[in-house]
């Protein structure tokens, strides 16, 4: 997720942006960069790479003024470089804005605006921002901001300074966070309050549809209609540590909670206008038509989000799928052939075996694509193709977020291979195409307080059994083994993930009253079956723990415990269903004293064999 940082006030405005930038790191970046406004006009440093690399360059580029911004840029659009570091500036040189979030309606922006003569010089949707206000600038910078924004559509938390006003910090907020510090005579803004915690404690939180101006130290709030809005101030007693994870316990609580906006993203990263937007993707559709197979490849949890791609690609596409774990892949004999294509997803997009997939897969001569969640990370390098899962920095080592955003991408994977198949009718597309937009609310749903306690009362219910199974049929086997692993490698708690048609062929021999089993049993067209599963379970006195669709009455005459989820297509349902699997996991390892955000043994990326 990207940074953001600004500064108004007594103090050495670039010691502190760069303080600000550095409390920052954690989140993730790959370049950055801060603006200077003051008496000698507008002076900019950017430098790709961490922060010191930018400090370094900036002793020998000592730029100043009396207000300043600055950023660390997790690439979305656009690779790591220093042209595509923020902040950006106008044609004219006089505004720099820094920018967290996506925005959607870039391409007809920039569009416009290079039809105006404006140059662009980055491959950003950042940079239409700031040429948008230049057009809009007249001699009233308040007035042409207050224009501008409204005009932007997508998530974004942008900061903004002009040479014409250097004691003025610009802002503005949709959907992706921005907060003031109040001090004594100085004012801060930044993504999050521990960039300024060594300094104020008083803070104002933006919200949604909200913009202004600090000037002088002076907070001026309106709507994006332009109208003066009251703010009111809190106080931050968070310590620094707990303000990175924006006062959860765990970096994995806290981007379980970021899965609403995360698949939001992902969702604008993929789909433009109900139509597929896969800018990186690089296989001619004429290929795509001559495609007979599709093999994927992936470790872990990555594995499971490809085990999922099968299912999605095999119904709606009717292409055969192959699904192989990376350590197996490179030590078989696979039979490819050119009409095969091949996608390898990877989170970091560094892991060894996945890598070492790519390397042998290309040597049938097929096309290949990677889905990641890192832009320029090495797999991007092996790969035709790359579709980013736009899910932002993932700190904890149990994937959460990167996971959900892996099975949208690979649904999009599935429902675009289908249309390029004429697989599918423009019509059930479209439909497809518009509950994507349902996704985020229904998880907000699944992670409202009353869930959440539910979830916490199961889970120290369980806190101490020492086996787990998780079953699930048909798209939710693939989430029965992810279940199983994240509860293995958070709580240390041993656990399988089974398909549940499987139980009679031996598994229900571990079942009696000692054996919690998770099922997942959502509506679907097998949901019977499931039922049946279920009370084979229930008569050895299995412990189920149901996960249901919300209107399911008959789900909790035979369960010990529900957890419910909106209702939703068997192919959302499998998103949505992830959310108390990953809560479940999380609280019996909170309950059981884990350290859930570095598990014993683990590491967030395997980049050996
Ligand atoms: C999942 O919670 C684990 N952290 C692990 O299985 C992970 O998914 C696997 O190592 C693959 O990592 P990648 O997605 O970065 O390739």
């Amino acid at each position: 997720m990207c940074g953001i940082v600004g500064y108004y006030g007594k103090r050495n405005v670039p010691e502190v942006v760069l303080n600000g930038l550095k409390t920052l790191e954690y989140r993730g970046y790959d370049s950055s960069g801060m603006a200077f406004a003051g008496k000698n006009g507008l002076s900019i440093i950017k430098s790709v790479g961490k922060i010191k690399e930018l400090e370094e360059k900036f002793k020998n580029n000592p730029i100043n003024g009396t207000v300043g911004i600055g950023h660390s840029r997790w690439a979305t659009h656009g690779v790591p470089s220093e042209v595509n570091a923020h902040p950006h500036i106008d044609c004219k040189n006089k505004i720099a804005v820094v920018h967290n979030g996506i925005i959607e309606n870039f391409m007809e922006l920039k569009n416009e605006l290079i039809a105006k003569g404006h140059k662009f010089v980055s491959d950003t949707d950042t940079e239409v921002i700031v040429h948008l206000i230049e057009d809009n600038y007249t001699d009233n910078f308040e007035e042409a901001f207050k224009k501008s924004v409204p005009l932007l559509r997508g998530a974004f938390a942008i900061a903004v300074i002009c040479a014409d006003c250097p004691d003025t910090i610009f802002f503005a907020r949709m959907k992706s966070p921005l907060v003031i510090g109040i001090g004594r005579g100085e004012t801060f803004l930044a993504s999050d309050v521990v960039a300024f915690l060594d300094y104020a404690r008083e803070v104002v939180y933006i919200d949604n549809g909200q913009l202004g101006f600090i000037k002088k130290g002076k907070i001026s709030m309106f709507d994006f209609d332009g109208n003066p809005i009251k703010y009111k101030t809190s106080m931050v007693l968070w310590d620094a540590e707990m303000a990175k994870k924006n006062g959860y316990k765990y970096f994995m609580l806290k981007e379980i909670y970021e899965q609403p906006e995360c698949l939001a993203k992902t969702i604008n990263g993929t789909i433009r206008n109900n139509d597929f937007y896969l800018p990186n993707f690089n296989i001619p559709v004429e290929h795509l038509k001559k495609i007979r197979r599709i093999s994927i490849v992936a470790c872990g949890t990555a594995y499971h989000a490809g085990f999922l791609g099968k299912y999605f690609i095999e119904e709606l596409a009717k292409l055969p799928v192959d699904i192989d774990v990376a350590s197996e892949f490179i030590y078989r004999e696979p039979i490819i052939s050119d009409d095969t294509l091949f996608i390898a997803i990877s989170q970091s997009g560094e892991t060894a075996d996945t890598k070492e997939a790519v390397v042998k897969a290309r040597k049938f001569g097929v096309k290949t694509v990677a889905v990641t969640n890192v832009v320029g990370s090495s797999i991007t390098r092996e790969v035709d193709g790359v579709i980013y899962t736009n899910a932002g920095f993932e700190k904890g080592v149990a994937a959460t977020k990167s996971f959900t955003t892996q099975v949208l991408v690979m649904y999009v994977i599935a429902l675009y291979l289908a249309k390029i198949r004429e697989m599918i009718s423009e019509e059930t597309l479209l439909e497809y195409i518009s509950e994507l937009s349902s996704i985020s609310q229904k998880i907000e749903i699944i992670l409202q307080h009353k869930n959440i306690e539910n979830i916490k009362m199961i889970a120290r219910m369980y806190q101490n059994c020492r086996d787990f199974l998780f079953l699930g049929r048909n798209v939710n086997y693939p989430l029965a083994l992810e279940g199983a692993l994240k509860l293995k490698e958070i709580s240390y708690i041993h656990a399988e993930g089974y398909a549940a048609g499987e139980m009679k062929h031996g598994p229900i021999a571990l079942i009696d009253e000692n054996c919690p089993v998770v099922v997942i049993m959502t509506k679907s067209k097998l949901y019977e079956k499931v039922i049946s599963n279920v009370k084979e379970v229930a008569a050895r006195k299995g412990l189920v723990i149901g996960i249901a669709s919300e209107g399911d009455d008959t789900a909790k005459t035979v369960v010990k415990n529900l957890i419910k989820i909106p209702d939703a297509s068997p192919y959302v349902s499998a998103i949505l269903s992830v959310i108390p699997l990953q809560l479940l996991s999380y609280y019996i390892a909170d309950v059981r004293g884990c350290d859930i955000d570095q598990p014993r043994n683990l590491a967030k990326s395997v980049t050996v064999e």
